[in-house]
């Protein structure tokens, strides 16, 4: 092991663009995954000509430049645009909520109508001051009718509590307009590349230099990595690294259950939301309608069920409260008191929901730092 510079936990993102970038400077990584494949959450596998995403849909959209000229460089990528469909009860509607959503609610055809429609119901709900809960957030921005519809069961779902013990920030930013378009995300860069994420990976991890083992918990062997590699880049959960020491984080998991079906089109749209409470899960992706390549005949569906995290389930998102910010502060202070030995990384090791944007960026500043690098370095330019 002498003859690595870098141990690195997790061939997502985070560990293997740091990977990739530390070998342009002859930099020798050994990557630990436990999984049995690199990519991370992005993760993706081709069958029937359908590109599936194994852990739940990954639309890239970001308005960074530099961020976007890098993925392209590694896979063409299309020119997808995320529309989702809600279905409530058999009753569906365009989102995110925009005119097409208030037109199918009330069957109003101006901006001002669906603007005095949604001041009547703030009005009639009574709701004033501080919102107190996400319930009052919610209606204070929208209306009693799309949250009741839209909103509260998909979101008691995912979270796994009544809207009205949710605090109110989780909704601060809901997207309205009083447009009609349906287009997701606001972002000026969209897409997915064709023929699924793990191309990416297997090109950042392809040197010489990078050796990969899968199927390999750090944990393991925990104290003779630590004893073994004097720089270690962990993007594991940071409250386990330090054995739970100031309590344990709180997360959120995902069950996801697939289906291959004979039949071209299933749905009618890659991804529909199942809003309301009953339906035990939040949303149904149907793969061929992300890329439109697949074979005639077959389809595949996932459907994906949100659930409470335990220490045997995989943890996909932080629950970024009041109670485990403070926990998480601990655990990132005590990381910098080490770190002449270890960086942090990604979403697991700095408790943080980042998109794959967000993630990229955030190793483009973590090796800018180790390798000190200039702010005016292009990553990948040509
Ligand atoms: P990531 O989780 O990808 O990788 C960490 C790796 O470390 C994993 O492979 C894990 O197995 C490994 N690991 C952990 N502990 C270990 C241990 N002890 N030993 C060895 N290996 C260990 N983003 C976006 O931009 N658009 C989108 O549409 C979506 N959609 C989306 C849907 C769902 C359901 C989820 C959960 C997430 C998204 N994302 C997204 C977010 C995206 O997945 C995320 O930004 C990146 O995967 C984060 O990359 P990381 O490298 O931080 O972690």
């Amino acid at each position: 092991t002498k003859k690595y510079d870098y141990l690195i936990v997790g061939a997502g993102p985070f560990g293997s663009i740091f990977a990739y970038e530390a070998a342009k400077f002859g930099k020798r990584s050994l990557i630990v995954e436990k999984r049995p494949h690199i990519g991370g959450n992005m993760y993706t596998h081709t069958e029937n000509g359908i590109t599936v995403h194994d852990y739940g849909a990954h639309i890239f959209h970001t308005d960074n430049k530099e961020v976007w000229n890098f993925v392209n460089k590694f896979a063409d990528f299309n020119n997808y645009q995320n529309q989702v469909i809600a279905n409530y009860q058999g009753e569906l509607y365009n989102l995110p909520f925009n005119m097409n959503t208030f037109y199918e609610m009330w069957g109003v055809k101006t901006p001002a109508e669906a603007k005095a429609k949604i001041e009547e119901q703030k009005k009639e709900a009574g709701i004033s001051g501080q919102p107190r809960n996400l319930e009052e957030q919610a209606i204070s921005l929208i209306g009693t009718d799309i949250y009741r519809k839209l909103i509260k069961g998909y979101t008691e779902k995912q979270w796994g509590r009544k809207a009205t013990e949710l605090p109110a920030f989780i909704i601060k930013r809901l997207p309205v307009r009083f447009i009609f378009d349906n287009n997701y995300f606001n972002h000026r860069y969209q897409g997915i590349p064709i023929g699924g994420y793990t191309q990416l990976f297997d090109k950042w991890l392809s040197s010489d230099l990078i050796d990969v083992k899968t199927n390999a918990d750090f944990f393991e062997h925990k104290d003779d990595y630590i004893k073994e590699f004097p720089r270690i880049v962990y993007t594991g959960m940071i409250d386990r690294f330090f054995d739970y020491r100031f309590g344990e984080l709180e997360y959120r998991s995902l069950k996801f259950e697939s289906e291959t079906l004979d039949t071209d089109n299933y749905q009618g749209n890659s991804v529909i939301n199942y809003t309301d409470a009953k339906t035990p899960y939040t949303r149904v992706m149907e793969w061929r309608h992300f890329d439109g390549l697949a074979d005639k005949g077959k389809t595949i569906i996932t459907r994906e069920y949100p659930q409470n995290w335990d220490r045997s389930k995989e943890a996909y998102y932080p629950v970024n409260n009041e109670k485990n910010t403070e926990i998480y502060k601990k655990y990132a202070k005590l990381a910098r008191e080490h770190k002449d030995q270890f960086i942090f990384g990604g979403r697991l090791g700095l408790y943080q929901y980042f998109d794959m944007d967000q993630v990229i960026n955030a190793t483009f500043n973590t090796v800018r730092q180790e390798f000190k690098l200039s702010n005016s370095y292009v990553f990948d330019k040509n």
